[in-house]
Order: C-alpha cells, then structure tokens, then sequence
C-alpha cells in the first residue's frame, strides 16, 4: 500500500485524479491540499471536498487549503477551460456551502492549512514515507518544502503533472501549472528527493475518446446500447465532466476526438508506474524569457554537467516518455466501477 498526499487546484482532470486517489487498490490518500491554479483557491477548496464526497471518500480524508497566490507573480486562472469555479458544467456534485462539503474542511480561521496538513501526516508515522502527487502550481509544495526540510527524508518520490518537452498549452513553450507559478516549480526541483514529470507529451496521449466515453456510461456496453438513462449518478457526474472538458479542448486547441485527462495520470503512476517509460533528465524552468518563461527545460542531450543525485546539480526528474494507454482507461474505468460500488 502507498500513502500519497495530492495537491491539486480543482479542475475537471484534477476530479478524476482524486477519483483514482480514492479508489486506485494499492493507494491510501492521506489528505488533499489544494492552491490557486484553474480558479480561485476558494473554488479549489471546495471543489476537491465535493469530489471526496461524491467519491464516498472515508470522512477522514479532509481537504486543506493552501497558498492564494504564486510566490511571486500574480494569480492567473483558467475559465477557458475549467469555468469560472473550476467545474464548470459539472452536475451532481453537492454544493460548496452544503454541510457534507463543510464537513470537509475545517472551520474558517482554525483550519490546518497546507504545509502543516502535509506535515502533520508526515509526523503520524515515521515508520513509512509518503509519496507528494502535485496536480496545480507548486507554491504549496515549494512552500512546504522550505519550511519543513527535515521532513524531506520521509517523501519517498514526489511526482507531478506539468512542462512539457519543447512543447506548451500556455505559451508556444509553457504548460499551465508551471507558468503559473515558475519560481516555486523550480525549487521543488531543486530538492533532493526523486521526482517524477508527467510531461504534456505524454498527457496529449490520454485521450478519453467516445468508445472510452460510452464505457464509462454503462461498463460493457457498446455504443448502440447506452440509453441515457442507463448511467448512475456518478457516471452522469462523470460524463457532464468529460462533456464539458472535450468542449473546451476542442474550442480552445482544436482537440477533436476527446478531453486529455492530464492529472489523472499523475496517480496512475503512483499505482502502476510499470504502465509508462521514463527517462532520467536534468529539468529547470526558464524564469525569465521573453518568449519562454515558464518553460521546463529538459536536459535531453546532456549539455549540463550532472551528478547522481535527485537535487540541485543532479539529473533530477524522470520524465514520462510513453503510455499504455488502454492500461491507464482500463484503471480509470475500475475506478469508476469500486466508486459507484459503495
Ligand atoms: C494542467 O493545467 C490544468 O488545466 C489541468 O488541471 C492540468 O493540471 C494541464 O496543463
Ligand atoms: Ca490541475
């Protein structure tokens, strides 16, 4: 069994991500912190204590609300993609001022924030470490990692969803997470515990295409069978999710065959990191380019001189090369079936 903590910013990729968290057989979710990113860090609390929720997530699996901002740079969000609150056009999901959602989250102002929620896991058993799964900017982890370095050599990996190899969805060369908030990716880089990059390469590969939407509405069907009421509630959530993100991907970059669920990927690895191949790089993020900040440079042909270790002048990052793609929906789809089993 693996004990992950996710940190994430609520997000429709981000939902099916704490759905393989929750429901993946070999993990154990510890907590969810959760950080400005695709709305308002608001919206992203919330939104990851209705997901838990809809998830039957056991009660003490609570949400922990973290940074507002970047370190430094201003706030960006993404309504282009994700709607206003995060979940835009997602139906069945309880409300953000519901009690089952409250029940969630601490009461204002005594809540435990992030980096101490983190910490305070950590420090529940020493006996066993902890993976760190990263699905939003980092300020959190950077944050958490700067105040808490001793804590450091409980993180058994710590593994993200973000970059990409020569390649943006941001700029011509930055990926979301990462140009959102540059700085703090580069110092969760620079730490010296293994680390693992779910680059967009790899994510533009995971494309939830109609055979795999039908499925998820009705397990086994094909198509021609799939009446619009034969999903259950959590399937229709689902669907209304995979809907709205195939909408936005193919309005906003042409994507005609289905959604990319970038995040989810990041907790597939963590349960069967045998689905991908990775190669071992030096990665920094360009912190001050005209046409490249925010950009993960990927030390492909080895111009850096590096040494063996996982921090600051070592190769530091396994970057995911390739996919089982079928592998990866065939455990989303198990996902599905445990959730809606309870
Ligand atoms: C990343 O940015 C967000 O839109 C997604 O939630 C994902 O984490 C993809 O670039
Ligand atoms: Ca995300």
């Amino acid at each position: 069994m693996k004990c992950i903590w996710l940190d994430a910013d609520p997000g429709h990729d981000d939902a099916t991500a704490i759905l393989l968290a929750v429901h993946c057989p070999n993990i154990q979710l510890l907590g969810v912190s959760t950080v400005h990113g695709n709305a308002d860090a608001q919206c992203t609390e919330s939104n990851a204590a209705r997901c838990l929720y809809a998830y039957g997530a056991p009660q003490d699996v609570r949400v922990y609300p973290g940074a507002i901002k970047p370190l430094i740079r201003p706030a960006r969000h993404d309504p282009e993609i994700h709607g206003v609150d995060g979940l835009g056009g997602v139906e069945g999901l309880p409300s953000p001022d519901s009690d089952v959602v409250l029940a969630r989250l601490g009461a204002r102002g005594q809540t435990v924030r992030a980096v101490e929620g983190i910490a305070k896991a950590i420090l529940a058993d020493r006996s066993r470490k902890i993976t760190i799964v990263s699905t939003g900017p980092m300020t959190n982890i950077a944050l958490f990692v700067s105040v808490y370095p001793d804590l450091l050599d409980y993180v058994e990996e710590f593994v993200f969803m973000g970059g990409g190899v020569g390649v943006g969805n941001r700029s011509a060369v930055a990926e979301f997470n990462i140009l959102c908030d540059p700085e703090a990716a580069q110092i969760v880089l620079d730490i010296p515990v293994r680390k693992v990059m779910i680059p967009l390469n790899v994510t533009h590969t995971a494309i939830m295409t109609k055979p795999w939407q039908h499925k998820l509405l009705a397990r086994g069907a094909t198509p021609s069978d799939v009446l619009p009421n034969a999903a259950t509630n959590l399937r229709h959530t689902l669907s209304t999710l995979i809907n709205f993100f195939a909408e936005s991907y193919k309005s906003t970059f042409g994507f005609l065959d289905g959604p990319p669920l970038h995040d989810a990927l990041t907790i597939a690895y963590v349960c069967q990191p045998d689905m991908f191949s990775c190669k071992r790089y030096r990665v920094d993020i360009e912190l001050s380019g005209a046409h490249t900040s925010g950009e993960t440079v990927v030390d492909i042909w080895g111009y850096r001189s590096c040494d063996d270790s996982w921090g600051a002048y070592g190769k530091n990052c396994l970057v995911a090369q390739s996919l089982e793609v079928d592998r990866f929906f065939t455990l989303f789809l198990d996902c599905v079936d445990r959730c809606d089993a309870v």
